[in-house]
């Protein structure tokens, strides 16, 4: 491997761009979950976290039902180049196993790692590089919800693998959604995958897996935000709770730091106070069912060909394409 390399920096994570957004999350008490990935740090203890408990590395149920996943996208790409699209990639694991997978079918792979945080991009690379020529890989370190020329950017003239994993549950679907099914040509595939709330009952399914959001290193990690703007552990309570959207019925678990007593900060010029009583939202993640993606996918132009939920019902993976405009234009959603 050579000791540099490029990576290209799109203009959403030039640095006046994130400080506004920064600004933002801190004038609205809603943090931007970007911010949780932001630094060597965070990236180090997410990673672990996600070692430590997520399904597809702890359960090997959950793993194989991706492994079909890539099987039936491998057996659906008739060409003998793909590229595949890693975005929000992480840690490259999931898309490294799907890259050797279609090199093992005899594909010409290229791989496009693209994430908010450059670590992870990095990081993704050098996963990939165990089963890619360097010059197959394209590392892009982009902000996927305000990035408005992503198709110009990321698509090429191979047919495109589009991987979106465990990315939904952070993101409101309808600012995200017509941005991914923008990245969807009709010969294209999208793997998607999202947590879901186990069981037949929705509200219940949340509550189960609460215990998954609520422990030290998760709370280690999303606590890093706040201890280096300079608020202290003492200062508040992290809570977690369950929440309803009241628009589309969707559940999330919510992580909120609530203070105890009143702290101000300083960042980039500008002063932050936070009174006793007051809170400040770090994290929150929706659950879905799998009838629950289908119909949101399909809302955006994105049809579920095949699905694989996990025994244990807390992960799917579906295997998606762009609906014909004839199947749009009948379409009652
Ligand atoms: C839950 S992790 C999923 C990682 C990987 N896809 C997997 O399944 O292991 C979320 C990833 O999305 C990235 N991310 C968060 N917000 C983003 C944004 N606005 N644009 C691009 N990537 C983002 C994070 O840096 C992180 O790598």
């Amino acid at each position: 491997m050579s000791s540099v390399t490029s990576v290209t920096i799109h203009p959403s994570q030039f640095p006046d761009a994130v400080r506004h957004e920064l600004l933002e999350s801190l004038r609205t008490r809603r943090v931007n979950h970007k911010f949780h990935y932001d630094s060597v740090k965070q990236t180090q203890k997410w990673l672990a976290l996600h070692q430590a408990y997520s399904p597809t590395r702890n359960d090997a149920d959950c793993a194989a039902i991706y492994d079909r996943g890539f099987s039936a996208a491998a057996a659906g790409i008739k060409a003998p180049r793909v590229h595949v699209i890693g975005l929000g990639c992480g840690g490259g694991q999931k898309d490294t196993r799907l890259l050797k997978l279609l090199k093992t079918r005899g594909k010409k792979v290229f791989y496009t790692p693209c994430d908010v945080s450059t670590s992870m991009v990095l990081t993704a690379r050098r996963t990939a590089l165990a089963v890619l020529p360097e010059q197959n890989c394209f590392p892009f370190v982009c902000d996927l919800a305000t990035a408005n020329d992503l198709r110009k950017a990321l698509v090429t003239c191979h047919p495109s693998l589009v991987t979106f994993f465990g990315m939904i549950p952070n993101f409101e679907p309808k600012q995200i959604l017509p941005r991914l099914a923008s990245l969807v040509r009709p010969k294209d595939f999208l793997l998607f995958s999202a947590n879901l709330a186990p069981g037949e009952n929705y509200a219940a399914g949340v509550k189960k897996v609460l215990p998954q959001y609520d422990n030290p290193p998760t709370r280690d990690w999303l606590m890093t935000f706040l201890l280096d703007l300079g608020i202290g552990r003492g200062d508040g309570k992290l809570r977690f709770q369950i929440e309803t959207d009241s628009v589309s019925g969707l559940k999330r678990i919510v992580a909120g730091f609530h203070f105890t007593c009143p702290r101000r900060i300083e960042v980039e010029n500008e002063a932050f106070a936070f009174r006793a009583g007051e809170a400040i939202r770090l994290f929150f993640s929706y659950r879905y069912t799998p009838e629950r993606v289908r119909k949101v996918l399909t809302r955006h132009g994105l049809e579920v060909c095949e699905q694989w939920i996990a025994k244990s019902g807390e992960e799917g993976v579906f295997l998606c394409n762009r609906r014909s405009r004839r199947e749009e234009a009948h379409s009652p959603s």
